[in-house]
């Protein structure tokens, strides 16, 4: 079974998570998009929909729904999405797509996040993918020198700007050992908008792709 189908089994899995009166936070990806084109089989059971990033709202609009601000939405009941690496404490590392800010607002509102995955997500320690950060674009260069000295190697993405009309750093070499450490200390450095660190707010369930059918893991 390949990585797409390993995607498109956890995204199918975690409809089992909407019940009904579901108000649904979705994210953004590869994976939430085989999500999204299975959503309208469960359309009765949600009551509103709001999305992680302008890709993501597109989408859900094509397949007929939609798409709430978060603030007109509240607390959404169930957040779903990717992630770009994820540890066995359900910490990980998210923004590959970009949209981790949002990412990072609606999973902070969620009472529970589904992370779907397919197996090569599944890592030890977090870092080997490029940590995201969004920046305003002026502290570009003060912030990526601040992540130098963490021992980063940051490296602008090209011909890319967020839906909130910044900038990614992707940091290369970065050992997570402490991620909840790590998140903080970023998001502290002026014109850091946020990480791709999702230690303070992790998951709570991870549903993973693999040969014998999807897992499903659900933190204590
Ligand atoms: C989007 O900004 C990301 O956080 C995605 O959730 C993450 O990159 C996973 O993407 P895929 O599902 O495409 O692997």
């Amino acid at each position: 079974m390949n990585s797409e189908e390993q995607k498109k089994q956890a995204a199918l899995k975690s409809l089992e998570f909407i019940a009904d009166d579901c108000v649904l936070g979705v994210g953004t990806g590869s994976t939430v998009n085989h999500l999204i084109a299975a959503l309208p089989s469960v359309k009765n059971k949600i009551e509103a929909v709001t999305s992680s990033s302008k890709a993501s709202t597109m989408l859900l609009e094509e397949n007929g729904f939609r798409v709430d601000d978060l603030s007109s939405v509240g607390s959404p009941d169930l957040y779903i999405d990717g992630a770009d690496e994820i540890t066995e404490h359900f910490h990980m590392i998210k923004g590959g797509g970009g949209a981790l800010t949002r990412e990072k607002i609606i999973a902070e509102a969620s009472r529970k996040f589904v992370c779907i995955i397919d197996g090569s997500k599944l890592v030890d320690l977090l870092g080997k993918f490029p940590l995201p950060v969004e920046v305003i674009p002026m502290a570009k260069s003060l912030v990526a020198r601040e992540l130098t000295k963490l021992g980063g190697l940051p490296e602008l993405r090209h011909d890319f700007v967020t839906d909130n009309g910044n900038l990614i750093l992707d940091v290369h070499n970065l050992k997570i050992l402490d991620p909840v450490d790590l998140e903080n200390h970023i998001n502290n450095i002026p014109g850091v908008v946020t990480n791709g660190i999702f230690a303070q707010r992790s998951a709570d369930v991870m549903i993973i792709g693999n040969e014998s059918g999807p897992e499903t893991k659900i933190k204590n």
